[in-house]
């Protein structure tokens, strides 16, 4: 998207207030919205060319192009994990086979790599999601998007995404088997509660101990919350005697959890919990697999409208590959909400003390 001048053809009437910034042909500021017409300056505005700032799509660009995760395919797909295993104990062959529909559906919708998935927006919106538990599906669902991206960043061919996505979608089914009152505790969990929430891998495991799932599949249920460096549960594995899909998976999880709302806590920003995943390689997660995460993750899209910190509004102009978490930005309005005159940009690289609060605009889902 680009921001373009469009003409308008005002007509003013003394008394009222300009409904929008109005700027000259070459961009420049005439009148404040909200600001009251005078004579003075309906005699001034008539008598020449006035236009307003518009967002236009840029039909040109291909290989830039980020497409957002359809919010209707998404609504589906936790839908159909939720009837699927809502009240699953055993899991079926017939149960597995639906859900690799459901994985032939994500992988359609990633084909082009740069997709945007906005987390929250859609456990906030959607009037479903409020009168069903689909918390733990909408969670599945996400890890499952952002370890396919991870993956077909590391190059992993047709076949092996399948499983990969698979694994990823089922990764928690474990956690079905734990009581709600332990899943949403809002305190510390006690020494007994966190043993049997240390269970789920291997809850998760057993269930599927009935159906024809690959090795893979069953090493992501299992090995999910192993570490890199050892210090996960429940064996504590390290390097490779974790498989690499549960290595994606291990990293997709906690960026996720970390990010999402739960009833006792607000999710932590994006950018701050990818911060805290890339301080973690090395340490808890395989670098190679973060720096692949962190690629293929799209937090701000070019070109969307975010609010900084400090009230300034503007518009993402680049993002670093290196710290996608500090992109630049060509500032539109200032602390005030005043459109500005001049073009402004604040590179978030150098300015630590500005970061991105929220995205405004979201690109359409
Ligand atoms: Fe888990």
């Amino acid at each position: 998207m680009n921001w373009l001048l469009k003409q308008v053809h005002t007509n003013l009437a003394v008394s009222r207030t300009a409904n929008a910034d109005l700027f000259d042909k070459v961009g420049v500021l005439l009148l404040h919205k909200g600001q009251p017409i005078t004579e003075g300056i309906r005699d001034l505005l008539e008598n020449r060319e006035v236009f307003i700032w518009e967002r236009k799509e840029d039909e040109n660009r291909s290989s830039n192009v980020v497409k957002a995760f359809p919010k209707d395919v998404y609504v589906k797909l936790v839908g159909s994990l939720w009837s699927i295993y809502h009240e699953a104990k055993l899991i079926s062959q017939e149960q597995i086979e639906h859900t690799i529909n459901l994985v032939e559906t994500i992988i359609k919708q990633l084909r082009p790599i740069n997709v945007y998935l906005n987390l929250n927006l859609v456990r906030l919106d959607v009037e479903q999601f409020k009168h069903h538990d689909y918390g733990t599906f909408a969670h599945s669902l996400n890890v499952a998007i952002l370890a396919t991206l991870t993956a077909r960043r590391l190059r992993y061919s047709e076949k092996k995404l399948r499983h990969l996505t698979l694994g990823a979608l089922l990764h928690d089914l474990g956690k079905l088997n734990i009581p709600k009152e332990v899943l949403n505790k809002p305190g510390t969990l006690t020494a007994k509660e966190l043993l049997l929430m240390k269970q789920h891998p291997q809850f998760g495991a057993d269930m599927l101990k009935n159906s024809r799932v690959l090795p893979s599949v069953l090493e992501t249920v299992v090995k999910h919350h192993e570490r890199w460096n050892g210090t996960g549960y429940p064996c504590g594995y390290k390097k490779d005697d974790i498989h690499l899909d549960a290595q994606i998976v291990a990293v997709t999880d906690v960026f996720e959890a970390l990010t999402a709302d739960r009833p006792y806590r607000k999710g932590l920003p994006p950018y701050y919990a990818l911060e805290m995943i890339i301080a973690g390689a090395g340490k808890g997660y395989n670098p190679t697999v973060v720096k692949a995460f962190r690629e293929s993750l799209i937090l701000y899209p070019e070109n969307a409208v975010v609010t900084l910190n400090t009230g300034e509004i503007g518009v993402v102009a680049a993002v670093p590959v290196q710290m996608p978490t500090r992109p630049l930005i060509r500032l539109l309005r200032d602390n005030k909400g005043r459109f500005l005159n001049k073009a402004q940009y604040v590179d978030l690289m150098q300015d630590l003390t500005r970061f991105i609060g929220r995205v405004e605009f979201n690109l359409p889902m």
